[in-house]
């Protein structure tokens, strides 16, 4: 949550930076806003998106070569100009950017109005400035140690960049909870909260680790803690190309990761199936694979998205592997007192690798003896970096605050996971193994035939674009699936949507079935399929609309449903990969008939990193 960038070197910083807020814009856009060093500070921010900074900024002065920038995803006050960052110190001398929350920052105030400090924003961030000038008038030596004791009194998550007029040829940053990348150039540095904006113009990089603190100047970056302890830099290839973060003649990143899943699954399986299809080989797990075919029990962890991916995973496991599975909210599991001890494995799914809530669980659960793992997609990521082991899903950069192709990366990990996991248990024989590899290898080329229908799914979109209310409905694999399409189109379109496993039905929803209700009903055929036929026929009793996820050619629900979208033939456990794809689509045709913003749905930022 929150886009940071920083430059410093001998480029012009603002256009660097503009850039730079453009790509991390869909961690946060309710404000935005820059600060360059040049004889002085100058700080220029605007409510809204980053468009409207530049617009704000037009015909000011924006030379210098340092210079950090930030794009909002509020968390202490509304989103206007006053709260947007940076925020000055009321001495003007030091200009901070900030990522996460300082949950002491009451306390911390308080001492400083005692001390004559006033403040202009809501924010924790102003705080921080303030607690960083204070220090620096009561006893710290540098501007660095200023930081560094600052920080020491900070209880929260951070990710910040701080510039000073005291000693105007330097940023530090500090990390603790958000993540911070820092790009290396020649003679010059760039900052950002993840690689996207810092791919054009270098691919090696530093991610800095808890507690890190780096102090740059122009061909000079100095890393330690806030401790003061000196820290080696492990400096690193990105593996990210600028072509995979641009639209690419899609109008929306949403619509452009729908249509990359074909090849985004691909990436999935790529090096993993091996010997002409007759194995699967996830090197990431090479460590832990005897003892994982061995665990007690898997529990899984994730939030939104990810947590049905690992809804899908508990199925698969349970039926391919044998082994017990549970699903937890990161969110829940970190607060429960969980049973958890060393005999038991945690599987962390997170698209960003960086959910505060997921995070969270994994620390627990590593404090209890469990070993985790971790499926994640951003490379490099705190989740991978946290984990015992993992697999990347390589579904390649996902920008759309709407989770698509991450999605069917996950479940394509855990589908190669159990399929291991199960051969190595025993339980599937070498020909059904090898049938299944082939199931799940053949899956891409289905999802390109099911993307064919994006025309008539938006014909289906038109009928229903005005709906208030959604129910989606699905069984057994099918389940999670009906969870993921009434998310989607939540939080995309902002029409009420529910998911509910099938049979659930008749225990209350029923109630909320008319004409005006649309029903979404993920109806493959699969051995649940007769029993899911009676449901159709229970809500078209009571007159429910019912759109129809089907497999090809089934003209008994074809005669019974309002609209049928067609997916290939797939097996059952596999069918969520193709059943999905027309609920993104449906989804997005009707957000986007309802004016919404389609890659930036409002209140919502594409990585969560505060509870
Ligand atoms: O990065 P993560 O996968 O950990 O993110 C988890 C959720 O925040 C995410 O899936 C969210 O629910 C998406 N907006 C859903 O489309």
């Amino acid at each position: 949550m929150c886009g940071i960038v920083g430059y410093i070197g001998n480029q012009d910083a603002y256009p660097i930076l503009i850039k730079g807020l453009k790509r991390l814009e869909y961690r946060g856009y309710d404000s935005a806003g820059v600060a360059l060093l040049k004889d002085g500070v100058n700080v220029y921010k605007k409510r809204g998106k980053v468009a409207d900074l530049e617009r704000h900024i037009a015909n000011k002065d924006v030379g210098g070569t340092i210079g950090i920038g930030h794009t909002r995803w509020a968390t202490h006050g509304e989103p206007n100009d006053t709260n947007a960052h940076p925020h000055r110190s009321m001495d003007g001398k030091f200009v901070l950017i900030h990522n996460g929350i300082i949950e002491n920052y009451g306390r911390l105030k308080k001492t400083l109005e005692e001390n004559g400090y006033t403040f202009t924003s809501e924010t924790d961030t102003e705080v921080l400035a303030n607690l960083i000038s204070y220090m620096y008038d009561h006893g710290a030596t540098s501007f660095e140690n200023a930081v560094q004791l600052a920080l020491k009194k900070v209880i929260g998550a951070y990710g910040l960049v701080v510039l000073s007029t005291e000693e105007p040829d330097v940023l530090i940053a500090a990390r603790k909870g958000s993540p911070l990348v820092i790009g290396i150039g020649k003679g010059e540095y760039f900052l950002a909260s993840d690689a996207t904006p810092i791919v054009e113009h270098t691919n090696s990089v530093i991610y800095l680790s808890d507690d890190d603190m780096a102090i740059i100047k122009k061909g000079q970056l100095t890393l330690k803690t806030i401790f003061d302890k000196t820290q080696e830099p492990v400096v690193q290839e990105l593996d990210l190309d600028v072509g995979e973060i641009d639209k690419n003649g899609f109008d929306h990143f949403m619509l452009k990761e729908i249509f990359e899943q074909p090849r985004s699954i691909l990436d999935t399986f790529r090096g993993r199936v091996a010997k002409d299809n007759k194995e699967i080989v996830l090197g990431g797990l090479y460590k832990v694979i005897d003892d994982l075919v061995q665990a007690r029990r898997i529990l899984i962890v994730g939030c939104g998205t990810s947590w049905h991916a690992g809804l899908v995973g508990e199925y698969l496991i349970e039926d391919i592997a044998r082994i017990p599975v549970e699903v937890e909210y990161g969110s829940e599991f970190r607060y429960r007192n969980p049973v958890i001890g060393k005999e038991d494995f945690v599987i962390a799914i997170s698209q960003s690798g960086e959910t505060a809530d997921t995070l969270a669980a994994i620390r627990m659960a590593k404090e209890a003896g469990a070993t985790v793992l971790g499926i994640c997609n951003v490379v490099g990521s705190s989740i991978p970096r946290e984990t015992h082991a993992g697999v990347y899903t390589h579904a390649g950069p996902e920008i759309g605050v709407a989770s698509t192709k991450a999605f069917t990366a996950q479940v394509t990990v855990l589908a190669m996971m159990a399929m291991v996991l199960g051969n190595k248990k025993g339980h599937l024989s070498t020909e059904r193994y090898n049938e299944l590899i082939n199931d799940l290898t053949v899956i891409p080329s289905k999802i390109e035939k099911i993307l064919q229908q994006n025309d008539k799914i938006k014909e289906i979109a038109k009928v229903y674009k005005d709906a208030n209310n959604a129910i989606y409905l699905g069984r057994g694999y099918l389940f999670p699936v009906a969870l993921e399409g009434a998310l989607k189109l939540k939080e995309i379109s902002y029409i009420h949507a529910e998911g509910y496993p099938a049979a659930e039905m008749k225990h209350g929803p029923i109630a909320l079935i008319d004409e005006n209700m649309p029903v979404i009903v993920i109806a493959t055929k699969d051995k649940s399929y007769d029993k899911i036929v009676s449901n159709i026929q229970e809500v078209k009793a009571r007159s429910g609309k019912v759109i129809a996820v089907v497999t090809e050619g089934d003209e008994v629900i074809r005669n019974m449903a309002d609209h049928v979208m067609e997916v290939p033939d797939s097996c059952e456990m596999f069918s969520v990969l193709t059943t999905v794809i027309p609920l993104q689509l449906l989804s997005y045709h009707i957000a986007l008939m309802r004016n919404c913003n389609v890659d930036q749905p409002r209140n919502l930022a594409k990585s969560v990193t505060v509870e």
